[in-house]
């Protein structure tokens, strides 16, 4: 089978494909043959060794597949050949196969397609727990979405409104905050590129109180970081949480903490993948919720671009680059 292979850390280019042996599923494990293979930011990092988890070498990117399950290991009780399933694996789905857990399977909803269940959970999953365990966030509350066009940002965008916020979107181009005003945002402003000098930072503190009439955001959802997080967190509203999600312009902003007492606010952290597995019960409660707003309509995945499995490097440079919007896929088959 195919695989895309880091075997050196590096940018995307240090990326190679190879034929490499099928892998055969252990006790409680299946083998997925993979037909999409989602892109998310953290396969940019995985692969720089910049991300939290460092997988040995030589190892395939790819932190969630969808596919067909084609054989199951000794002791698999809930899944069967034949079954379709999202599979959670923090790395390795950027192949045509992988060997994974049971656990780590959700069946896909006959309505879903396998382009989109690559797409769905991580996205979503995050948002959804970050608006709604880590914020709690309140119908009426004005919502400020950083990175609003990009994967978890447009998630944000759509629970937010389906939670019964006011959602404001900032995104670096015109094109993007129209991407999210499509998917429900009320409001939006473009942000500069580049690193930002004061004048450019109280612009957009500026800009956010202009846009929530002078109080603030009582939410901000941030997964870019960088120059942007300072100006968003002066402008937040009396009482407000700041979702610290993560850092896509590359920094790690560094807060000066008299601002939290200014404003009686909470910054708060937000780690979806611990969650998953430090609290069991409550991220399935949260995966039956967001199973039930996809098959409404609720949510919709933005699957802006499909690559073949061999222009991976081209994907992630995309991704890397601020060029995609919404979500985009590895169509493995
Ligand atoms: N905490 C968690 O549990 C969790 C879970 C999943 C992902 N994450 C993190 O969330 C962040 C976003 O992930 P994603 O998959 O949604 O990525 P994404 O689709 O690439 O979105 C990130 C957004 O960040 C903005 N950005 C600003 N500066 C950037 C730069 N220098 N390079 C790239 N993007 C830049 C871009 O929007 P503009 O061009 O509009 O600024 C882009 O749309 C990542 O840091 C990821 O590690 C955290």
């Amino acid at each position: 089978m195919k695989a895309v292979l880091c075997k050196e850390h590096g940018l995307p280019e240090t990326l190679v494909i190879e034929d490499v042996a099928s892998p055969e599923p252990g006790e409680g494990q299946v083998l997925l043959e993979i037909h999409a293979a989602a892109v998310n930011f953290p396969d940019v990092l995985i692969i720089q060794n910049l991300y939290q988890f460092k997988p040995d070498l030589p190892f395939s990117p790819g932190g969630e597949v969808s596919g067909r399950v084609a054989k199951v290991g000794p002791g698999v009780k809930q899944v069967k050949v034949g079954d379709r399933v999202i599979g959670s694996c923090g790395w390795g789905g950027y192949a045509e196969e992988i060997v994974l857990d049971e656990a780590k399977l959700l069946p896909i909803p006959d309505s879903m397609d396998y382009v989109t269940a690559s797409a769905f959970l991580m996205t979503y999953g995050t948002s959804h727990h970050a608006l709604k365990n880590r914020a709690e966030i309140q119908p009426g509350e004005t919502l400020l979405v950083l990175g609003a066009a990009g994967g978890v940002g447009l998630a944000a965008v759509e629970l937010g409104k389906a939670m019964g916020a006011r959602v404001i979107a900032a995104a670096s181009t015109e094109e993007k905050v129209a991407t999210a005003k499509a998917h429900g945002a009320d409001d939006g402003f473009v942000y500069p590129t580049g690193s930002l000098d004061r004048a450019q930072q109280k612009a957009m503190s500026e800009k956010i109180k202009e846009l929530t009439g002078g109080k603030g955001a009582d939410v901000i959802y941030d997964p870019v970081g960088g120059d942007y997080a300072e100006p968003a967190l002066r402008a937040i509203a009396w009482k407000g949480r700041y979702l610290v999600v993560g850092f896509a312009a590359g920094d790690i902003p560094k807060i000066p903490l008299n601002l939290t007492l200014l404003k009686g606010c909470q910054i708060v952290g937000v780690f979806w993948g611990a969650f998953t597995t430090v609290e069991r019960a409550a991220h399935e409660e949260n995966l039956a919720e967001l199973m039930s707003m996809f098959a409404a309509g609720t949510i919709k995945p933005h699957v802006s671009k499909t690559y073949a499995l061999e222009d991976a490097a081209t994907a992630l440079n995309d991704m890397a680059a601020r060029r995609v919007q919404g979500k985009v896929v590895l169509n493995v088959r």
